[in-house]
């Protein structure tokens, strides 16, 4: 009697795949539970299956959905679960049935379930940015540079967890555009060849090439960026896990840094405590590029003041900066803090996490504006085994700025969002006052629309509940300005 009435959807393992057929079910009335979704293998041919009872073929029908949902959606379908395809349907049935503001009750099970595997997605994403190795194909016959060059190949091997190959290929178009190569996964494989971006499917692991002439590069970064106060195996291994580093050839550096690394700690808390650091500003050699990745790969070397010396790491600013997407707003905060000095990101830490609910509550999508920071170090003391954030001086801000200045003039924002006293000091000067000037538009060099309001990092730190809760009540509402700003 139930299969009577059951709708079989049988999905290709995309998003528009799936948002053809979810609009087809939409328009025929089926309600989530008359359907059993069902997922091609890839690279089979597209079909939806109906039941034979049903009268009616889907037709397509335009149905308004905010347009978050659609990015969360198409993200989400990147996820392996199968049971992805059903968790959105349920969402878009819900949304388009008398609940516009599903998406604003995060405590909701479908709400909290499709956050999770958005989350755990981006976490994907970032492993990939960060644990693709490729290996030089030699290949012979190469006997001029431009030979050399012309066949040069370079290829990765990596196991992502989702589908998310080619949701990830462009940030490696964009990193690696002027060499030729091939991530090859068990699920999809992109291949680019210095022009075009093409895929294929995915391989086993023993069609990955072992031969190798780019190790020393990279076991070379990784002794650099290494930060002996950060050891913790157990996290190390939560963070880079274990299943990640065969493919790494650094993998095999760490047990020796890890045997020198108290010594280095305690070496770097002698030289911080006694302040034997000599106090050095070389103005920043900035390169006359308004190209963001010439500029970010400028920007790893700074030593225009001395926080680049107890850092891991340079941390610059994330977001889309070309063509149609380029952001049109421009968020900066003061200095990378604990997790983002160890990530590399800015805003990953609690002060991120807040900031990430305080746009979530507004529905503005992260991924569409461009987050940095005012000072690209992280400056700290040690307190015991754990590193405290000191607030940067006025010198080390204005070494800084350049930095941040370009990033502007490159992305020319429409609104710009000062996060606490420290981006504005940078990016506004001394007279602008957060008690008094916060959370109106103000005119600047930038953009006439430009924004000072509360630091995440002050909320979570202010004195009490009730004036944490407050504070964040007028954060959430300078940050609904901008919603209403960008229309
Ligand atoms: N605080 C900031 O100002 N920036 C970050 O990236 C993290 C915390």
């Amino acid at each position: 009697m139930l299969s009577f009435l059951m709708h079989q959807l049988t999905v290709l393992p995309n998003f528009a795949s799936w948002q053809k057929l979810a609009r087809s079910a939409l328009a025929s009335g089926w309600p989530p539970e008359e359907i059993v979704w069902a997922e091609w293998g890839s690279g089979e041919p597209e079909l939806a299956i109906f039941d034979e009872s049903d009268a009616t073929p889907p037709t397509a029908t335009a149905f308004r959905v905010p347009k978050a949902f659609l990015d969360l959606a198409q993200t989400v379908a990147c996820h392996r679960s199968a049971q992805r395809w059903a968790l959105l349907y349920r969402v878009l049935w819900r949304l388009t049935h008398g609940e516009p503001n599903l998406l604003k009750i995060l405590v909701d099970a479908d709400v909290y379930e499709l956050l999770a595997m958005e989350k755990s997605i981006r976490h994907d994403v970032h492993k990939m940015r960060a644990f693709v190795r490729f290996r030089e194909i030699k290949r012979d016959g190469a006997d001029s540079w431009f030979v050399a060059w012309f066949v040069a190949w370079f290829v990765a091997w990596f196991e992502p967890e989702h589908h998310i190959v080619e949701r990830n290929a462009k940030f490696f178009v964009d990193r690696f555009a002027s060499m030729k190569w091939s991530i090859l996964t068990p699920d999809r494989c992109a291949h680019w060849d210095g022009i075009r971006l093409t895929f294929t499917d995915g391989v086993t692991k023993d069609q990955a090439p072992t031969d190798d002439t780019v190790e020393p590069l990279w076991l070379t970064y990784y002794a650099h960026i290494f930060n002996p106060a950060r050891v913790k195996e157990t996290m190390m291994q939560s963070e880079m896990a274990k299943k990640y580093w065969k493919n790494l050839p650094e993998a095999a550096l760490i047990p020796e840094l890890l045997a020198e690394a108290p010594r280095r700690v305690a070496k770097m808390n002698a030289a911080s405590a006694a302040k034997e650091i000599p106090v050095e500003f070389d103005p920043i050699q900035l390169p006359d590029s308004h190209d963001i990745e010439v500029i970010r790969e400028a920007a790893r070397g700074c030593q225009a003041c001395p926080l680049y010396r107890n850092a891991t790491q340079t941390v610059f600013g994330e977001g889309p900066t070309l063509g149609k997407t380029k952001a049109r707003v421009v968020f900066v905060g003061e200095q990378p803090g604990d997790q983002e000095d160890r990530s590399g990101r800015p805003f990953v830490g609690p002060a991120g996490a807040l900031f990430d609910r305080a746009l979530a509550e507004i529905g503005l999508d992260r991924s569409l504006a461009y987050v940095t920071n005012a000072v690209k170090h992280f400056k700290w003391e040690p307190r015991g085994k754990r590193r405290i954030h000191q607030k940067p001086t006025s010198k080390e801000i204005a070494a800084c700025r350049p930095w941040v200045e370009r990033e502007l003039q490159i992305i020319q924002p429409e609104l710009l969002v000062c996060l606490g006293a420290t981006a504005a000091q940078s990016l506004l000067g001394n007279q602008i006052k957060l008690t008094r000037d916060r959370g109106q538009w103000l005119e600047s060099q930038w953009t006439s629309k430009t924004m000072v309001t509360f630091h995440p990092s002050a909320l979570l730190r202010a004195p009490d509940e009730e004036m944490r809760k407050q504070n964040y009540v007028l954060f959430v509402s300078d940050l609904r300005m901008v919603v209403e700003a960008l229309g």
